[in-house]
């Protein structure tokens, strides 16, 4: 039995995790009306929703965020089709001189991102092309926070454990240093990349893993589906939410975040094997319109508690939605920016990526998915990392600043 605890009031979601489209929107109207850069650049980042109103034309939102920021722009930037995560590792070193490494790397790396963001950078691969809305996260894994006595959210130590059914690969997870790059498409992905393992390099590091993932490109900001043909990223957390569940509390650390990036292989064929309505009961939701089975419309609410008349519940006791339901977890929420991967034949995905505050939120949830969810018969973890996401750099300031002291 599952006590309720958190119940949170109906509102509109978006599959970006932040503003109701309305809100994003009217704040297109105030950038078409010529209030400028500056008001384009605050609807972009009020909350981080991308998209427009169902129903409209969709014009793929490619303004590049700003680079320099309170916080990095990556977590709640509109979510491109695109994306890049790459690990780094600081060679081994005595911790004055790791310190010294990483102040280096995040420097040279604040450097790379902020001009391949920025007007006219340097690499003329970079120059030609339709803005990209580049975005980025940079975050730091805790054995190098714990290695070098890093100033992180202490709750970043508390290491996300190996959960029943993992099979976990180290070379694909972990890492010191975890970038999410997300743009339009791949091509300044690729190009920031190897900016960024070249500067690693320069400092002694090396480039542990690379990923890349996909997206759909919807039309009127409609949340794209993932692989077994489910929209993926209905219920995100709305911006008010994001400032509870999401960025750091009030004090040092409120402008960060932590990421947790989990790659997960999906067995396509034997759930397209499975008779629609028995995919739904799994999921939990519609394939169609992505309503959960106790609603009608996409951003419904699951009710985990509606029963039908033989006393089982609508939503069943082992359906993924009832499973993640923030109803079972005092409303904790996390903002999920997933991304399809395709490796080849019999590696293809899901990467989930979700900003939390504190990693025990997303424990909590795959313990529960890893004791009971029906989408276990049909996916398998094949490698985790997590990292705090740094506060934004300041103009002129670089990343990691706080790290230090
Ligand atoms: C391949 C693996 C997975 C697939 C295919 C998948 C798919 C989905 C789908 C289709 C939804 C419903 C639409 C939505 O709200 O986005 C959903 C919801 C959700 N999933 Fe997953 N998911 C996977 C893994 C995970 C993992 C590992 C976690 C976290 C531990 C997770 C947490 C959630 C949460 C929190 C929700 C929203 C629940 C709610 O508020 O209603 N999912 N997922």
């Amino acid at each position: 039995m599952h006590a309720e605890s958190g119940k949170a009031p109906d509102r509109p979601r978006t599959s970006t995790g932040g503003v109701d489209r309305r809100g994003l929107l009217a704040g297109g109207a105030v950038v078409a009306a010529g209030l400028g850069a500056g008001a384009a650049a605050l609807a972009l980042r009020g909350g981080g929703g991308g998209g427009s109103a169902p129903g409209r034309a969709a014009a793929p939102e490619r303004r590049t965020p700003p680079f320099h920021g309170e916080r990095q722009s990556g977590v709640t930037a509109a979510q491109q089709p695109a994306t890049q995560l790459l690990a780094l590792d600081l060679a081994p070193a005595a911790t004055s001189d790791g310190r010294a490494a990483l102040r280096a790397l995040l420097g040279e790396s604040t450097r790379v991102l902020a001009e391949a963001s920025g007007a006219g950078p340097a690499d003329a691969r970079l120059r030609d092309g339709e803005p990209a809305g580049l975005s980025s996260v940079v975050g730091v894994g805790p054995e190098l926070a714990a290695r070098l006595g890093l100033n992180v959210p202490p709750a970043l130590l508390t290491a996300v454990p190996v959960f029943p059914g993992d099979k976990l690969d180290p070379a694909r997870g972990g890492g010191d240093l975890v970038v999410q790059l997300c743009a339009a498409d791949r091509w300044p992905l690729s190009v920031v990349a190897e900016q960024l393992g070249a500067v690693a390099r320069a400092v002694g590091a090396t480039v542990r893993w690379t990923q890349s993932g996909f997206l759909a490109r919807t039309a009127g900001g409609a949340t794209p589906r993932n692989l077994f043909g489910f929209k993926d990223g209905t219920a995100n957390p709305t911006a008010e939410e994001n400032g509870q569940w999401v960025w750091g509390p009030p004090g040092p650390y409120e402008h960060g975040t932590v990421l947790v990036y989990r790659r997960i292989r999906m067995d396509t064929a034997a759930f397209a094997a499975l008779p629609g309505e028995r995919q739904e009961q799994v999921m939990g939701r519609r394939a169609g319109d992505g309503s959960p089975l106790t609603g009608t419309a996409e951003h419904d609410e699951p009710d985990i508690y509606t029963k039908n008349p033989d006393g089982s519940y609508v939503l069943p006791a082992t359906a993924h939605v009832r499973l993640s339901s923030p109803r079972l977890d005092g409303g904790a929420r996390m903002l999920r920016r997933g991304y399809s991967y395709d490796d080849g034949p019999g590696d293809r995905g899901l990467l989930f990526c979700a900003f939390v505050r504190d990693p025990a939120q997303f424990t909590r949830v795959q313990e529960r998915l890893a004791a009971r969810d029906a989408l276990n018969a049909f996916v398998e973890h094949t490698a985790s990392a997590v990292a705090y996401v740094l506060p934004g750099a300041k103009e002129g300031g670089t990343l990691g600043e706080g790290l230090f002291g």
